[in-house]
């Protein structure tokens, strides 16, 4: 939802109307691991009243080496959970499975888009990753070394994480849709000592090739040492002589045992980058102990993930969705986890409800802005499978709209499975905001309440609480297991982004209201970031990318709300030397971004303007032109404005 929707009324109105409500069948609840809304508001009373107990008594669920001294400690901003106890993830997520039957039950289910699959047990997980944690080792990745993990969605991209977190090495995950450049940044904000990528993937039946730009990004990176190359299409690739490698020919060099090194609660799991005002990406910190346990609870609790669930969600694992909810939340738990490499599309838009039938899936944990990609095609295409095993729905990343929340209802969930509507950040780790589904009764379009042991309110700016129904700063009170620790190489910024806004809490950039009920309706992001496809893109990191461009003098680029993606990415251009635009300068520029940023930030419109609006002290007037790429139109308030023609001038070039 774009910043106008939050101002102009008809999305909130409709949203304000929407009162139907869906209450946890009986059936469901009496299977559930949290079946009644009594029971939900015993656990959350315990949360309330002792927080920490709350906490430690859900992290005694994980395997500790040695147990912790203090569950918090808290010297705000900084946290620090489980103070001297020692684990680790990959022991959480492999080795405890292994004494019981569960060695032989499927831990990933992979199909790839050509139609290829593979299954691996845990007991063959576990050898794949104790295989490539000594590969790892092999090339002398330490604990507390970085490495960049540039993968598709293949079980080796999974394997190289847990081997990571045996090792105690940091892994950084660089989404395989973002450019070169914007690789390079990441490894070199990080520090990376070795890349590990694949020669391509498929995607919507043909070769996407990844190795061609870490070629381009090692040129300037100082810190890497080797590479690492999955070998997943054949296609021929470069191998740079004594810093490539491919990884089955590794793989051959060692043997599968490797202890899971003992690691601190505190000890930096991995580097996430997501974007934000300012044009430089931060590397969210994430760490051991805290995150598992909320993202272990979570999964068992919001997904009800029982032992013989088939288990899919389709967030590619370069978010922070596919790290918490692909990998280590449903492994933790023992689960049967699907992962599919491609496109929801190919060879038809049914692809996902066939691989639904074929597996059985029973809980699907997806995208609205997928959602609305399925209603645009038609119902014809789920109506022609069963999907009669699934029995839950989940959604994240955006606000649903309560249309797409009864279309996912009906047609998917043929009225029988509950939806739960998740919020939570790469910054949260794991979710905040949900429905427990055997206990809450849902409304289209809300994530009602938090989980318990999560403190979260609606405020205005300076921190006073706001009443029932009316829009404020979503804010969280407490620290919480999975939070963030800090922005990699950058504390300050930390501080700075998310807890100096509104006094003594943490502040995430959403408004949102709470409805008499207490349910959270999310109203979008306040700031300077767009929500495109459930990805969060920051706007001033687009504008560097046009400015980068030879033609461009100055961007501003702002959201428009759009059917599909949520918000489309708008950039208004004035370009150097009295030059003039046309068609072939917009497609440049697409280009030039797509090369910068990657293609998820290719902007769906360019519009040519001699002058942006500006304030007079210079600032550009980001409203306007959100008005204008949303209506044409400019109703709002123009005093401050510094000249008038501009205005003008900027929707006649829209004709
Ligand atoms: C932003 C976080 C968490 C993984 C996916 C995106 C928006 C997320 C919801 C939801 C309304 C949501 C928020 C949030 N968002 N889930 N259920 N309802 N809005 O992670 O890239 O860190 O983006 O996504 O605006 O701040 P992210």
């Amino acid at each position: 939802m774009s910043e106008k929707d939050q101002t102009a009324s008809p999305t909130i109105e409709s949203i304000l109307n929407e009162n139907r409500m869906f209450h946890p069948s009986a059936e469901f609840a009496a299977q559930a691991h949290v079946g009644s809304l009594e029971e939900l508001e015993r656990w959350r009373a315990r949360g309330e009243a002792d927080p920490e107990g709350f906490w430690a008594e859900m992290a005694q669920q994980l395997h500790w080496f040695k147990p912790w001294t203090k569950v918090l400690d808290w010297q705000p901003p900084h946290a620090k959970w489980f103070v001297g106890g020692t684990t680790n993830i990959s022991y959480n997520c492999l080795d405890r499975h292994l004494t019981s039957w569960r060695r032989n039950k499927a831990a990933l289910l992979w199909e790839g888009e050509p139609g290829d699959s593979r299954t691996l047990t845990y007991q063959q997980l576990h050898r794949e990753v104790c295989r490539f944690a000594n590969v790892l080792k092999k090339f002398n990745v330490k604990k507390g070394d970085r490495v960049a993990l540039y993968m598709p969605m293949v079980p080796e991209l999974a394997i190289a994480m847990l081997a990571c977190a045996r090792i105690g090495a940091t892994h950084s995950i660089i989404f395989g849709g973002f450019s070169a450049d914007a690789l390079k940044d990441r490894i070199n904000d990080a520090g990376c000592k070795m890349v590990v990528t694949a020669d391509g993937c498929w995607r919507r039946g043909t070769e996407v090739k990844l190795k061609p730009a870490v070629d381009d990004a090692l040129l300037h990176t100082p810190t890497i040492e080797n590479c690492i190359v999955f070998q997943r299409t054949g296609t021929k690739v470069h191998m740079e002589v004594g810093r490539d490698h491919w990884w089955h020919e590794m793989m051959a060099t060692v043997n599968a045992d490797c202890p899971a090194e003992e690691l601190d609660s505190e000890h930096p799991l991995f580097i996430l980058y997501t974007s934000g005002t300012t044009g430089k990406p931060k590397g969210i910190l994430h760490t051991t102990g805290g995150y598992l346990t909320q993202v272990a609870l979570t999964t068992k609790w919001v997904f009800d993930l029982k032992e013989e669930d088939v288990y899919w969600c389709t967030a590619d694992i370069g978010w922070i969705t596919g790290h918490s909810y692909v990998v280590y939340g449903p492994l933790a738990n023992g689960a049967t986890v699907l992962m599919y490499e491609g496109a929801p599309n190919f060879p038809e838009p049914d692809r996902f409800w066939k691989i639904i039938d074929d597996y059985r899936v029973t809980i699907f944990y997806t995208a609205p802005t997928a959602i609305r990609a399925f209603i645009k095609w038609g119902e014809q295409w789920p109506l022609r499978h069963q999907l009669s095993s699934l029995r839950l729905l989940g959604t994240v990343g955006e606000p649903i709209n309560p249309e797409a929340w009864m279309w996912y209802h009906k047609i998917i969930g043929k009225g029988r499975c509950p939806i739960v509507d998740t919020w939570w950040q790469t910054e949260t780790g794991a979710i905040m905001i949900t429905p427990l589904p055997g206990a809450t009764p849902t409304k289209p379009g809300t994530a009602t309440r938090p989980l318990p042991g999560i403190q979260i309110e609606i405020q205005t700016k300076d921190g006073h609480p706001v009443g029932a129904n009316q829009g404020g700063y979503l804010v969280i009170k407490r620290p919480w297991p999975s939070m963030l620790r800090t922005i990699w190489g950058d504390d300050e910024r930390y501080r700075q982004q998310y807890w100096s806004e509104i006094p003594g809490v943490y502040f995430a950039g959403d408004g949102a209201r709470r409805d008499e009920d207490g349910y959270h309706w999310i109203m979008g992001r306040v700031d300077d970031v767009i929500n495109v496809s459930g990805h969060r893109l920051g706007t001033a990191e687009i504008e560097s990318a046009l400015v980068s461009h030879e033609t461009v003098a100055e961007a501003a680029v702002v959201g428009r709300p759009d059917d599909l993606k949520g918000q489309a990415v708008v950039a208004f251009v004035t370009l150097e030397g009295g030059r003039t635009g046309n068609d072939e300068l917009k497609q440049k520029l697409r280009e030039h971004v797509a090369k910068e940023i990657g293609s998820l930030a290719k902007p769906d419109d360019i519009r040519f303007a001699d002058m942006l609006p500006k304030t007079r002290s210079g600032k550009i007037m980001r409203r306007l032109l959100r008005e204008i790429a949303a209506s044409g139109v400019v109703a709002g308030d123009v005093t401050t404005l510094e000249d008038f023609s501009v205005l003008e001038k900027l929707r006649t070039d829209e004709e």
